[in-house]
């Protein structure tokens, strides 16, 4: 019997490795989810979900049910931008990562993507694909087309620099005070800040002064979230001693 035992342990020890890292990533994932859909209906964010790099639809489906729980965002709108061909080959900045990133990883096409979240019991009503390289999608003609006002909640899981850049200046006119900003690759350059999207946000907040960024939740492995705000003419001026929090990142 205890040999029995033992070699079952030594079967499964791998494989409920596995399980457990899968799952308390996912688990990370849903729980941040889940509060960052409580934040935006307890502080009455209105707006829509943006996601860019939905691969299977795996997000899109949890970001979907998220909201669900919350009464306010029953008719909350989502929006997924992705090649649906998997990621771009990597250049410029990114050359160096080909080892870890290739072109065509994560490619879904449109089609499967739409089947898997509608059998996952997605309302294909309330999500707009916009299929295509952001270097070519984002732009003011898309703009002008999406019935997009505000953006409540984006996530950017593009994993790429060269991906993440075009992707904040496409949102910079949709970002509102309460936006959250969830960036699933925040830490998959070894932490560094001069390398994916981390640099890419870094930059872009350098480029718009009247954008701010507050920290909140770093959650699973690489995922960190912000907090938008702007200043404006009718901004609420920050309190000194609530410095901190308004700190722009540098
Ligand atoms: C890691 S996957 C997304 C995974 C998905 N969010 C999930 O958790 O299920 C990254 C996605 O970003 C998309 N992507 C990356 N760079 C892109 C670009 N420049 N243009 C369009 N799509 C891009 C890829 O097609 C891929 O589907």
């Amino acid at each position: 019997m205890r040999v029995l035992r033992r070699l079952l342990g030594t079967l499964l020890r791998p494989v409920s490795g596995r399980i457990c890292n899968i799952s308390r990533e996912y688990l990370s994932r849903l729980l941040l989810f889940d509060i960052v859909m409580g934040f935006v209906e307890d502080c009455r964010v209105e707006g829509c979900y943006l996601e860019f790099g939905s691969a299977g639809g795996g997000s899109l489906t949890d970001a979907f049910y998220a909201a669900r729980r919350y009464r306010r965002l029953n008719k909350m709108l989502f929006f997924v931008f992705d090649s649906f061909e998997g990621l771009p080959e990597p250049t410029g900045l990114d050359a160096n990562e080909s080892r870890r990133y290739s072109k065509g990883d994560y490619a879904c096409n449109l089609d499967r993507f739409k089947r898997t979240v509608h059998q996952r019991g997605v309302d294909l009503d309330r999500v707009t694909c916009i299929p295509g390289w952001y270097s070519e999608t984002l732009n003011g003609e898309l703009k002008r087309k999406l019935p997009i006002t505000k953006a409540a909640v984006v996530w950017v899981d593009c994993d790429l620099y060269e991906s993440t850049v075009p992707v904040l200046e496409f949102i910079t006119d949709y970002i509102q005070d309460g936006t959250v900003v969830i960036f699933d690759d925040w830490f998959s350059f070894k932490g560094r800040r001069d390398r994916g999207e981390a640099r890419a946000f870094k930059e872009w907040l350098a480029k718009n002064p009247s954008i701010q960024a507050t920290e909140y939740h770093i959650v699973g492995r690489t995922m960190m979230s912000f907090i938008m705000q702007v200043s404006g003419p009718t901004a609420v001026e920050p309190v000194a001693s609530e410095g901190a929090s308004f700190a722009k990142l540098s």
